[in-house]
């Protein structure tokens, strides 16, 4: 048996689902029960009922998301090295002390933040429904972190002022990404799509022809009549996008962005964890309760 058929026959075993982000590792994709953006990857664990096991492949805040909205449910996060930086980026200290400034300002957090700062924040958000959780809010003026071209393109398109904490949040990834790359392939490409993350830099979302999470992009691609795409996002959706799409050409537009703690889930590690059912991913339950009514008051907005 290769390693594939033994995390199979595993999975069936120990009753086990494997949920795995857009940005997975192929084999990881392949070996997959639901692949995801990090709303979906959310939505499918909260919603999970049959199985004992979730095997999170993806990073550190969406596995403990996922324990935060399924407490009952084994969360495992197959390597415990990936963890966000853009997450680590945002204190518990720092939302108080924007608190303090801002006294009347909600705060709205995005999913990429630790499970102590979500507990801090009055809703929280990803990349594919942010635009609207900021139109529901009864505010003008709103906290938001912890990443700044995020919260720059939701402020472009509400109208509203978005307060950055911290006041330099950003994805190491996603800045990689630069406009005048897109050019040089827009030349070799002419009439090609562009499809961004809102995670890049205001330059490269001036050069979009479409900016969404990595889901919306996938659907994008599905739905538009272009037959080739210059893709801003991590290599990993590259998989997707072109097994689902196989008449249609993707480039990605920087051949270094990816993010090397979404590669660190191989399928030997999967294996291990699974087998020995270790990184076990738990939220102690006063900071879970406070952090799952931030992301429950997410699920509630309309996207
Ligand atoms: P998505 O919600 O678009 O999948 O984004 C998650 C992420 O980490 C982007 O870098
Ligand atoms: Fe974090 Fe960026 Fe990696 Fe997404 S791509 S997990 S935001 S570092």
């Amino acid at each position: 048996m290769d390693l594939t058929d033994k995390i199979v026959k595993l999975k069936k075993d120990k009753k086990a689902v494997i949920l795995a982000h857009n940005y997975q590792r192929p084999e990881i994709q392949e070996i997959a029960d639901y692949i995801g953006d990090s709303i979906e990857l959310s939505r499918k664990a909260a919603e999970e009922k049959d199985a004992e096991i979730i095997v999170f492949s993806a990073v550190d805040f969406m596995a403990e998301s996922a324990a935060i909205l399924n407490p009952k449910k084994k969360v495992l996060l197959p390597c415990l090295g990936a963890r966000c930086p853009m997450a680590q980026m945002l204190t518990v200290d720092a939302i108080k002390q924007a608190k303090k400034l801002h006294p009347n300002a909600p705060v709205v957090l995005y999913v990429n933040t630790l499970a102590s700062a979500k507990a801090q924040c009055d809703v929280c958000c990803t990349s594919a429904n942010a635009v609207e959780v900021i139109k529901s809010l009864d505010a003008e003026t709103v906290i938001f972190g912890p990443d700044r071209n995020l919260a720059e393109y939701v402020s472009e398109k509400t109208g509203k002022t978005l307060i950055p904490i911290p006041e330099w949040g950003f994805c190491p990834t996603h800045l990689l990404f630069q406009p005048e790359d897109v050019k040089v392939l827009q030349m070799q490409h002419p009439g090609a799509t562009v499809m961004v993350h809102p995670e890049c830099s205001s330059e490269m979302r001036k050069v979009a022809n479409f900016i969404g999470s990595t889901s919306k992009m996938c659907r994008y691609a599905k739905e538009s009549n272009a037959k080739t795409f210059i893709v801003g996002t991590e290599e990993g959706i590259m998989h997707r996008l072109r097994k689902e799409n196989p008449e249609k050409e993707f480039i990605l537009a920087y051949e270094g962005a990816v993010c090397p703690n979404m590669k660190l889930t191989t399928l030997d590690r999967l294996y291990v964890a699974l087998k020995e059912e270790k990184n076990v991913i738990k939220v102690p339950e006063p900071i879970a309760a406070k952090a799952r009514a931030s992301l429950e008051r997410m699920f509630e907005v309309k996207a």
